[in-house]
């Protein structure tokens, strides 16, 4: 059996600010630099996420991209385009909303519709700016 990667891209923008609550605001600035500033700013992100598979004999697919682009629209882009991160949406409540912490809860909201059509999620890659992006390929270290 042939495994094959396939990759869906999406795009959203959203607006953030890297600021934790336990510290000082002279701390907060010095970590956080710009992202600190405490009115906001705003990202264009692009979303990659790649599932795994066997193509299917009756269609070749991995997975109906159609399929895949659609759980991605309804579950990342519809609670998070245009949305605060800190503010509006659910998942990211509580949360530090660094790109890291993103991938993670986004790994989380889509990961079982891939499964039920018929995928497997291999990686997320989320990119922040040209220069800066993560990447996650599910899974935990034991602590
Ligand atoms: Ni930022």
């Amino acid at each position: 059996m042939k495994s094959v990667y396939i990759t869906r891209r999406e795009i959203f923008n959203a607006a953030h600010k890297l600021w934790n609550e336990n510290w000082s605001d002279e701390k907060n600035e010095k970590v956080f630099g710009k992202c600190s500033n405490r009115n906001w700013h705003g990202h264009n992100f692009t979303i990659l996420v790649t599932v795994k598979g066997v193509p299917n004999p009756d269609t070749g697919f991995v997975i109906n991209l159609t399929d895949l682009s659609q759980i991605i629209k309804d579950k990342v882009i519809e609670p998070m385009d245009h949305k605060n991160l800190n503010l509006d949406v659910p998942f990211m409540a509580g949360k530090l909303a660094s790109t890291e912490n993103m991938v993670i809860e986004i790994w989380d909201q889509i990961k079982d519709s891939i499964m039920i059509a018929g995928g497997e999620l291999a990686k997320i890659k989320l990119i922040e700016t040209e220069n800066n992006f993560v990447e996650y390929f599910g899974g935990s270290e034991p602590y």
